[in-house]
């Protein structure tokens, strides 16, 4: 009887998302940028700074990235309160990051790894990597515990008891953790025909920029070796997320001397947006230089290389192989011989990001070519009108409040140290008065920094709104390579031609260790090179 109540109560349609610990080189809205262009050797040292504090230090995992009710048991539990746990079930998974990150309140997580079954039937093994707040620690700590965990009547789990540290042995990664990639490899890697079906349509590109390969000659004859990525949970991340997974394919291309193909139309994440929404088809060279791309790095369109891979197998031709574990390390695939390898990449987030290819013992193997991106021509153009309208004699200011001014947990100072009167006097001591100074920040009203007019020639991103208004020639450029249609100056361009422009400035000066003793990243977080 008792079971028939729950199956009424359980009519109900569960829809759940698997959303897992995620570890996101996240970017906060206006942070700097890296910035990729400029040939100027005076600023290639604050290149590397920004490469450095923006991309590689990432502020850990909390509990807004674990869903916190996921309720995925329903049905199933059904007269099963004494049944084993699952401990692959995601809710259990869920629970035990939660309660993780809650016991556990003085370290930053950054990733953990699938729970596995511990010593019984209630128990579940898990590791993570961590890192200590305080302290400068540069490397990852590991640790793995013992979870006791329990049904609760109304079906949802409930941790009993943490074991102490390193007691999750199950959890601990075999000594030879990557036998068993390989082994997986072996298994999951076949010699597979792609249908016909399923081939993306050729992208017919216009701009000249883009090396359309000859049709006659034969991609496939002369040795030339491929390597591509397939699906995935980077679309529509932040751009830094797709730059970082993006260099890392890259990087394996590279490694492993194989074009990369490459998918030249980009989703922007909502956070760069007018309409709040990801926006899907923006073409990668509305941001970056794709000829430098192509002159630096061997890269090929997506839709084209489809095109004559298919004439190519109705000619017999064949050789793909398939991998679909990102375990399975770059290393490995060195001796493949098939013209084309294709990284597979699965639904479940974290474990379908590109970038995780180049972790682990990869991570040493596999350098990032961040040589080969360079910002669109077009912003670089935009940029220096900017620059020569200030007589490129000016001196520059890196403002960041927003979000981060209002969180006072986390920057206690930030919002007080950037008020225009701590600006003033801090300035006072570093730039002279009645300098033209840029202020790039994501302050939204910039009469805000009104009481600097005063001292200081002040001038803002927006000052310039005319270099991409409809009358403007980016306007017009970037509509004839959009087939026509108007392409919107978004939140990214501009924080790409506010970075550039600010680190044109003669004296430039940083909201972090100039203007604010708080920590870029939040309390305690300060990153450990600066
Ligand atoms: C950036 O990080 C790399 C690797 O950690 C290091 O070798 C390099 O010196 C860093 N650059 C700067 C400017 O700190
Ligand atoms: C989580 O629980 C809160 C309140 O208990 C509820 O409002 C919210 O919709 C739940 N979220 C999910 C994803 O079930
Ligand atoms: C499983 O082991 C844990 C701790 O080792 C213990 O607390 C629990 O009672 C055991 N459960 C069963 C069903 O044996
Ligand atoms: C696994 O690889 C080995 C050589 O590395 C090969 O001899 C074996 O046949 C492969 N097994 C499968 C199932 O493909
Ligand atoms: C790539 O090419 C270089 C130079 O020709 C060679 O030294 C290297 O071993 C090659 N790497 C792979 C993975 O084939
Ligand atoms: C902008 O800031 C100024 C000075 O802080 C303030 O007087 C004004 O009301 C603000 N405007 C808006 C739209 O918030
Ligand atoms: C764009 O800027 C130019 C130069 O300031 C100006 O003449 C023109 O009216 C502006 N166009 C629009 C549509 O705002």
């Amino acid at each position: 009887m008792a079971n028939l109540t729950c199956v009424l109560f359980a009519l109900a349609i569960l829809i759940f998302t698997l959303i897992t610990a995620i570890y996101k080189p996240e970017e906060d809205p206006h942070l700097l940028q890296p910035t990729f262009t400029s040939s100027e050797h005076a600023i290639a040292k604050t290149r590397e700074d920004y490469l450095n504090l923006t991309l590689l230090t990432p502020t850990g995992l909390s509990l807004d990235d674990v869903a916190s009710n996921v309720s995925t048991s329903g049905l199933e539990c059904v007269g099963s309160w004494d049944q084993p746990i699952d401990c692959t079930n995601p809710e259990v998974f869920h629970l035990m990051m939660r309660v993780t990150i809650e016991t556990f309140k003085d370290v930053h997580f950054y990733k953990f790894g699938k729970p596995v079954r511990g010593t019984n039937s209630s128990t579940c093994d898990m590791a993570w990597r961590y890192r200590p707040k305080e302290g400068n620690a540069d490397a990852f700590n590991k640790d793995y515990r013992r979870f006791v965990i329990s049904r609760k009547e109304d079906c949802s789990f409930n941790v009993v008891g943490v074991g102490e540290y390193h007691t999750g042995l199950n959890a601990r990664k075999p000594k030879k953790g990557y036998q068993r990639g390989f082994e997986k490899m072996n298994s999951s890697s076949k010699q597979v025909k792609s249908s016909a079906g399923v081939l993306p349509v050729v992208g017919g590109i216009a701009d000249g920029e883009l090396h359309v390969v000859n049709s006659n000659k034969d991609l496939f004859s002369d040795g030339k070796k491929y390597l591509v990525y397939t699906g995935g949970g980077d679309r529509c991340k932040s751009m830094n997320h797709y730059l970082w997974s993006l260099l890392c394919a890259l990087g394996e291309a590279r490694y492993l001397n194989r074009t990369f193909v490459m998918d030249f139309s980009i989703c922007l994440s909502s956070k760069y947006t007018a309409s709040k929404q990801d926006e899907e088809g923006k073409d990668f060279r509305f941001y970056f230089d794709l000829k430098h791309l192509m002159e630096l790095g061997s890269v090929m369109e997506e839709g084209q290389f489809w095109f004559e891979w298919e004439k190519w197998e109705r000619r017999g031709g064949q050789g793909l192989y398939l991998v679909e574990d990102f375990r399975v390390t770059p290393m490995k695939l060195a001796d493949v011989k098939d013209v084309l390898i294709m990284r597979k990449f699965g639904l479940v987030e974290p474990d379908n990001y590109w970038y995780r290819v180049c972790e682990g013992e990869a991570e040493s193997v596999i350098h990032r070519p961040w040589h080969m991106l360079s910002k669109s021509r077009r912003l670089m153009d935009i940029v220096s009108s900017i620059a020569s309208r200030m007589n490129s004699d000016f001196d520059s200011v890196h403002v960041v409040r927003g979000e981060r001014a209002k969180n006072t947990e986390l920057w206690p100072n930030l919002a007080a140290d950037t008020s225009p009167n701590a600006l003033l006097s801090l300035l006072q001591n570093k730039i002279e008065e009645g300098r033209d100074i840029y202020i790039a920040t994501n302050e939204p009203n910039t009469s805000f920094f009104d009481p600097l007019m005063d001292k200081y020639g002040t001038h803002f991103l927006d000052d310039y709104k005319d270099l991409w208004n409809e009358s403007s020639v980016w306007y017009e450029v970037t509509k004839k390579l959009n087939k026509g249609i108007t392409v919107e100056f978004d939140g990214y361009m501009r924080i790409s031609v506010d970075t550039e422009v600010f680190l044109k400035g003669k004296k430039r000066i940083e909201t972090f260790n100039d203007l604010t003793s708080d920590c870029k990243e939040g309390i305690n977080v300060c990153p450990s090179i600066s």
